[in-house]
């Protein structure tokens, strides 16, 4: 007889996106399998607690402490083992109900089990991580002594002993753990986790790269009132003890909560390894140093995001007028007055739009850079133009972004931290935001030159010949 005949469902009033929304989060399962020893739970504890500390919610699930409570009643055999799994992954699909992150570690020697746990859960929120060590250094580790005694017999069934362990086939990630450390596992499981759920990763690195760059203004206004000693670098540019002490802050802050995304920062040393990481934030400390040196007001800190290239997050913020621009990917683009209104995060009220202009357009022209092929492209389209307006450094774009101004040609050549920032919040505004070739913007790439000049436009059409 079907035990559930005479039982009926009963719905929740809220769904799991009602959830997700409260948590910031999606579900999903870490599911970590392999030998006794692999060191499965000691990876799986740090993965909880980096998870924990980046502000998601997360919850281990151990199979040695789930044997001590709702699964105590199973041994070790093959059909205890099917069970004590099934269990489990019924759990976790209550955690992916819940919509929070569950970490998973069971031997789970089974390949039939291990699939049923992908199909509970969904194969979109599962993640088979296969701890691997082999037997023998599993034996040499050895750390409850377990091995030692079931070679001599005094247990039964054990899992690479005298139970199979079927190495997972297909599994989504391999950590070798005679290869990568423990600190490695986890940058790389958690850099996962910062795919999988790229959207709420997003939202809470663009938390800690607006209080950096606010943070990092202020110390920029101080410096801004008092007298200061202007250098210049190798290629003449202009550099000042706020760009160094912006740099630093802005670095120390990103840095620390998320120490495996490297950094492209204008002051700093260029670290190549950066080339490998499929994230890469792309900071100017202080982009339009001569118009602070001037002290004309308009330079801006900018905090960009690459992943896998492309600019996927920005903040841009203007000390000097208390104005602060953000974005993210799919989150829209905003700007907020911190004089007058209180920051709210992705606060309906202040995201901002590209203008609809066709004509009558206004056209950005930079303060510091003038180009002969601008003005004969500005000439040439000129019945298209109703004025010209000069900004500093990435605001140019911040303008366009909130519909006050519509284009703007950079012939010249910039670097990707002048851009990065700047180029979601464009994007998310509405705008366009291409290379002078109409190519796409690249980021975290091994030359940080933006050689090919770039467009920014509110339309397409209004592309000038
Ligand atoms: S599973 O095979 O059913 O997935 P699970 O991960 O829950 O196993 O439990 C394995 C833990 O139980 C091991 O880490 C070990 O500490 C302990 N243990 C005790 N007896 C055995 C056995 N016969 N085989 C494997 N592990 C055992």
């Amino acid at each position: 007889m079907d035990k559930t005949e005479n039982i009926t469902w009963h719905g929740n009033k809220v769904d799991k996106n009602a959830r997700a929304e409260n948590l910031k989060q999606h579900e999903l399962v870490l599911w970590f399998t392999g030998l006794s020893g692999s060191g499965k739970s000691t990876i799986a504890t740090e993965v909880e607690a980096e998870l924990t500390r980046l502000g998601f919610v997360a919850y281990f699930l151990d199979g040695d402490n789930l044997r001590h409570g709702i699964n105590s009643n199973l041994g070790f055999s093959n059909a205890d083992r099917d069970e004590n799994i099934r269990r489990i992954y019924e759990i976790a699909a209550l955690f992916c109900d819940s919509q929070i992150i569950s970490i998973v570690s069971a031997i789970s020697p089974f390949e039939k089990a291990r699939r049923e746990a992908r199909e509970k859960i969904g194969t979109e929120n599962f993640c088979e991580i296969y701890i691997k060590a082999d037997i023998e250094t599993c034996k040499s580790r050895d750390p409850k002594g377990l091995y030692k005694k079931a070679v001599i017999g005094e247990i039964a069934e054990f899992t690479g002993i005298n139970s199979p362990y079927e190495e997972p086939k297909n599994p989504d990630i391999i950590i070798d753990t005679e290869k990568v450390s423990v600190d490695e596992a986890v940058k790389i499981i958690v850099q996962y986790v910062f795919e999988k759920q790229i959207d709420c990763f997003l939202s809470k690195i663009l938390e800690t790269s607006i209080y950096a760059a606010y943070d990092a203004g202020k110390i920029i206004m101080d410096i801004y009132a008092k007298d200061f000693v202007v250098e210049y670098k190798d290629d003449k540019s202009p550099l000042t003890e706020a760009d160094k002490k912006s740099n630093d802050l802005i670095c120390e802050r990103l840095n620390k909560y998320a120490p495996y995304i490297d950094i492209l920062a204008e002051e700093s040393v260029d670290n190549k390894k950066r080339l490998e990481n499929k994230f890469c934030f792309i900071v100017d400390p202080l982009d339009g140093t001569k118009e602070f040196v001037k002290k004309n007001g308009e330079f801006t800190v900018n905090i960009g995001l690459s992943y896998n290239h492309k600019s996927v997050m920005g903040v841009v913020y203007v000390p000097c007028r208390n104005k602060l621009y953000y974005a993210a990917k799919n989150h829209g683009a905003y700007a907020i007055d911190l004089s007058k209104d209180i920051f709210r995060l992705f606060d309906e009220n202040t995201k901002i739009k590209v203008s609809e202009r066709t004509d009558e357009l206004v056209v950005m022209k930079s303060r510091s850079h003038s180009d002969d092929r601008l003005d004969v492209l500005l000439e040439k389209n000129k019945h298209k133009i109703k004025s010209q307006v000069d900004a500093g450094s990435s605001l140019k774009g911040c303008l366009i972004a909130e519909g006050i101004a519509d284009i703007y040609y950079r012939f010249g050549y910039t670097m990707e931290w002048d851009t990065c920032a700047m180029q979601c919040i464009v994007e998310e505004a509405g705008g366009i935001f291409v290379q002078g070739d109409w190519s796409d913007m690249t980021y975290n790439r091994e030359n940080s030159l933006n050689e090919k000049g770039f467009v920014i436009l509110n339309r397409e059409e209004n592309r000038l010949d």
